[in-house]
């Protein structure tokens, strides 16, 4: 899941490039490259680790290019090194080729075109591609990149220039997402419109096996089989300063203290208090179907996985739905027999996760409806599901999703809300709800003034290599979710896990050298998870417990508390995952991590 971004117009390529690039180093960041040309002639820089080290190879150069293709790559094959970085050439070095995905048939491809005697650079499976366009080609940029797309197998996003071809820039996607960005006096396409933002909002989405020749004053799109695309552009909104720090030392603690907003955002407009009833536009168009639906699945991945096991306790307490939740990498695979009028609910900050885009694939080939919650507008799951509901929670930078998580749940709840409203939740329920929902925000903006609290807690700990997340019910997904932000930020290995399950095994790694996070709301598992507390501390292991305000009871009892404010059973979870996401942020501060590119991850996983 690299990040690509083109520029052809009528200003100087670098500077473009070098900002789109680091708007898209959340994508992969080990190593970049860039290729501006120049007429007949193409400048070409690598460079191994962060975009600033790209930055340093090319500043004092004199590159007046207005032509460009640019890379930030996320390795899958070849490691990080100037060799392996994008773009990839042919022999002659007249194509460049900066590529998104995987050429699944590479090895086959390489070992024919090596016993024809090409010899190649790089371990790359991306280096394919330059050699076929280059066999390929006979003048026609375009029709060379067409002919390569149907040699290859897997996924691209790519974008291709041509020594002999300047003022064109061919780009082309199967599976993983291209944009092409219409400007005033020039031209972009890029992995993500955070890239161009700054030059144009008027955006044109290519889909899959299509491909586009891009100029200074115009594109064309057409398909794999030659059939010519007209596509108008769509406007997006954008906030750039979504964009900038505004302050913050990381977007991750940026993003922590933005959610008291993102759950305001995800509920405006969404709520007919006199009804008790949330209002979901967006999923009206299969309302007649899902209001009558009893069976639904939740998919999607990572963090988006975790809101999903949430969603699911929500679901079974407020409506008549059975409700399963699946890894989308796993339920992709599976033999799957829907019952009629089954629902699949496909979540992803992303909308582009290669993993839950084919889960959703195979659900509909198998018969079911398909919705999504996603936040990236336009992005490939928004256009391939029936119906959906949009975020709105704006540009989430952090690889660590934390405001994507808190948005999911309250979307989900309001879903819940609503069908359950249609089953046979009350009036009063309902409003009880939404007044609890609304409530929400302060709640979390109270929390989030305990930062320092926390920030002292992980202080304390942030030295065990080991730590433990417990929960029972809506406390599990969260044991869940904070592990996997500790594991994600800070590196300890952290484990999330249902507290029921610790004597049947885990119980034997508790120790005075490893911290357990204990979820303990005051809700109907508050009793059974003080006895799980205790059996931790009669084996002397040290407890951080995440209680609600006011039950000291449970201060004797533990090393350290953390509190939240009191509300429904079905909503702490949005509250408890808060102190969960600070510890993590704050233990890799200590640990002096790059909290916002942690090693070896993505924001946007596009391969599988
Ligand atoms: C979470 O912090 C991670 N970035 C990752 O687990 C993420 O949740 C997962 O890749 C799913 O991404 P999506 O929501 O964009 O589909």
């Amino acid at each position: 899941m690299c990040g690509i971004v083109c520029y052809i117009g009528k200003d100087k390529a670098m500077p473009i490039l070098i900002e789109g690039l680091k708007k898209l180093e959340y994508r992969g960041y080990d190593s970049a490259g860039l290729a501006i040309q120049d007429g007949n002639h193409i400048d070409c820089y690598r460079s191994v680790g962060k975009i600033t080290e790209l930055e340093k190879k090319t500043n004092d150069l004199e590159i007046n290019g207005t032509s460009g293709i640019a890379h930030t790559r996320w390795a899958t094959h070849g490691e990080p090194s100037e060799r392996n970085a994008h773009p990839q050439t042919d022999v002659r070095e007249d194509i460049f080729v900066v590529h998104n995905g995987i050429i699944e048939n590479y090895i086959s491809i390489k070992r024919k075109m090596e016993k024809a005697g090409i010899t190649f650079r790089s371990d790359t499976d991306t280096e394919v591609l330059a050699h076929l366009i280059a066999l390929n080609f006979d003048g026609d940029l375009n029709e060379a990149v067409r002919k390569t797309m149907s040699s290859v197998e897997g996924t691209f996003g790519m974008a291709v220039v041509h020594k002999t071809v300047p003022g064109e820039i061919v780009v082309a996607r199967r599976g993983s997402p291209l944009i092409i960005g219409v400007g005033e006096e020039g031209n972009f396409a890029a992995s993500d419109v955070a890239a161009m933002a700054r030059y144009t909002n008027e955006v044109v989405h290519l889909n899959d096996n299509e491909l586009a020749t891009i100029t200074k004053k115009d594109f064309h799109i057409s398909t794999a089989q030659a059939k010519t695309i007209t596509r108008h552009a769509e406007t997006v909104e954008w906030e750039t300063e979504d964009a900038e720090l505004n302050g913050f030392p990381h977007f991750m603690l940026k993003e922590i203290f933005e959610q008291p907003e993102t759950i305001r955002n995800a509920m405006r407009g969404r709520l007919e208090k006199s009804e008790g009833v949330p209002k979901l536009g967006g999923i009206m168009p299969v309302w007649d179907r899902l209001k009558e639906c009893r069976h639904m699945v939740i998919v999607g991945c990572g963090t988006s996985y975790y809101a999903g096991c949430v969603g699911r306790y929500i679901f079974e307490r407020l409506t008549e739905i059975d409700v399963e939740v699946e890894l989308a990498s796993e339920f992709r695979y599976r033999k799957l027999n829907f019952p009629p009028n089954t629902f699949v609910v496909s979540l992803s900050q992303s909308g582009e996760t290669a993993d839950t885009l084919a889960a959703i694939r195979e659900a509909r080939r198998k018969g079911a409806h398909v919705i999504g919650i996603v936040n990236v507008v336009g992005s490939s799951i928004a256009r391939e599901t029936e119906a959906g509901i949009y975020n709105h929670a704006g540009l989430e930078i952090g690889v660590a999703s934390t405001k994507m998580f808190v948005s999911q749940l309250t979307i989900l709840t309001l879903l819940a809300l609503l069908l359950g409203r249609h089953h046979n939740l009350s009036l009063t329920d309902g409003m009880e709800a939404i007044r609890e929902l609304e409530d929400l925000p302060d709640k979390v903006r109270k929390i989030l003034s305990e930062a320092n609290h926390i920030q002292s807690i992980a202080e304390k700990y942030y030295r065990y290599s080991n730590w433990l997340f417990l929960g029972r019910q809506y406390g599990y997904p969260i044991a869940m979710e904070g592990a996997l932000k500790m594991k994600e930020v800070s590196y300890i290995h952290a484990e999330g896990y249902p507290a029921g399950e610790m004597k049947h095994g885990p119980i034997a790694l508790i120790n005075p050298d490893m911290p357990t996070v204990a979820i303990v709301p005051r809700d109907s598992m508050c009793d059974k998870m003080i006895n799980n507390i205790q059996e931790i501390k009669s084996r002397r292991g040290p407890v951080i417990a995440i209680v609600t305000e006011g039950d000291g009871n449970l201060k004797e009892m533990v090393d350290d508390v953390i509190e939240i404010p009191a509300t429904l059973d079905f909503l702490y979870p949005i509250l408890a995952v808060i102190p969960c996401q600070l510890l993590a942020y704050y233990s890799a501060r200590f640990l002096k991590r790059d909290i916002d590119r942690p090693r070896n991850l993505a924001k946007s996983v596009t391969v599988e």
